[in-house]
């Protein structure tokens, strides 16, 4: 499964979401600094979403960047530590991290489980959580293809997620970032299996979806920025 999403991360499909973290960053973490930014990824997958972050941090300002990722999935972590290099990568979970208290400037957690009070715990006083959810257009045509009309599966709200964010954060910011992906026909597949859409679905009905050829998928993601409430 990491080895998909790391071929399909790496075809740029996270891109303009990562620009619009990495512009965030950019914008609220300004001003001469006295060492790196730093960047804790809770949840990191096979780490190519923090290694683009540190790229659009370093094309933006001259400020270091120092990044950690965090994942539950050894074979997650050993993508990350393969491909990523100068970045901390760490085998464990975001509810019992290994890190100081107020040890990062920035929580990013991306498509992830959270664990708010551990958040709030990691960040600096004026440090900033950025959690992106998806959005309810996420993947749809894929939805489509894997799920009868009836199915549950079939809508997505993220309200609930949201409502939990907002009773441990502060909101200093929500926007939804939504694009089309052209896919190449290679990727159609890698995609269907990286995504947790496909999870308990049968093979056969993952067959007949790939046999569908879809070749433009929908991202759909709402980001939320926020500072935390309790510390
Ligand atoms: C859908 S993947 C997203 C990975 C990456 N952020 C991305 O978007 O490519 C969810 C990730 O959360 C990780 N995860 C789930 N629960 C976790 C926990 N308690 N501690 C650390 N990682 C966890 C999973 O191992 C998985 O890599």
């Amino acid at each position: 499964m990491f080895e998909a999403r790391n071929l399909v991360c790496r075809s740029g499909f996270f891109q303009p979401l990562i620009g619009r973290i990495g512009q965030t960053l950019l914008n609220n973490i300004s001003g001469p600094r006295l060492g790196p930014v730093t960047v804790l990824d809770a949840g990191c997958g096979e780490g190519s979403q923090l290694a683009q972050l540190a790229d659009v941090w370093k094309r933006g300002t001259p400020a270091g960047f120092l990044g950690a990722g965090l994942d539950l999935s050894k074979e997650g972590v050993a993508i990350a530590a393969r491909e990523y290099a100068g970045f901390i990568w760490c085998v464990g979970d975001l509810a019992r991290s290994p890190f100081q208290d107020q040890s990062f400037d920035v929580v990013l957690n991306v498509l992830s489980a959270s664990n708010y009070g551990e958040f709030s715990r990691l960040l600096r006083k004026d440090g900033m959580l950025i959690k992106v959810i998806p959005g309810s257009g996420h993947l749809c045509q894929l939805r489509h293809a894997l799920y009868d009309d009836r199915s549950p599966r079939q809508a997505y709200s993220n309200e609930k997620t949201r409502a939990l964010f907002m009773r441990h954060f502060d909101m200093l910011d929500e926007r939804q970032i939504r694009y089309d992906v052209a896919l190449q026909e290679e990727l159609l597949e890698p995609l269907v299996r990286m995504t947790p859409l496909s999870w308990g679905v049968r093979d056969e009905q993952i067959q007949q979806a790939l046999q569908l050829a879809i070749r433009e998928v929908t991202a759909d993601f709402t980001m939320l920025v926020g500072r935390a409430k309790i510390r």
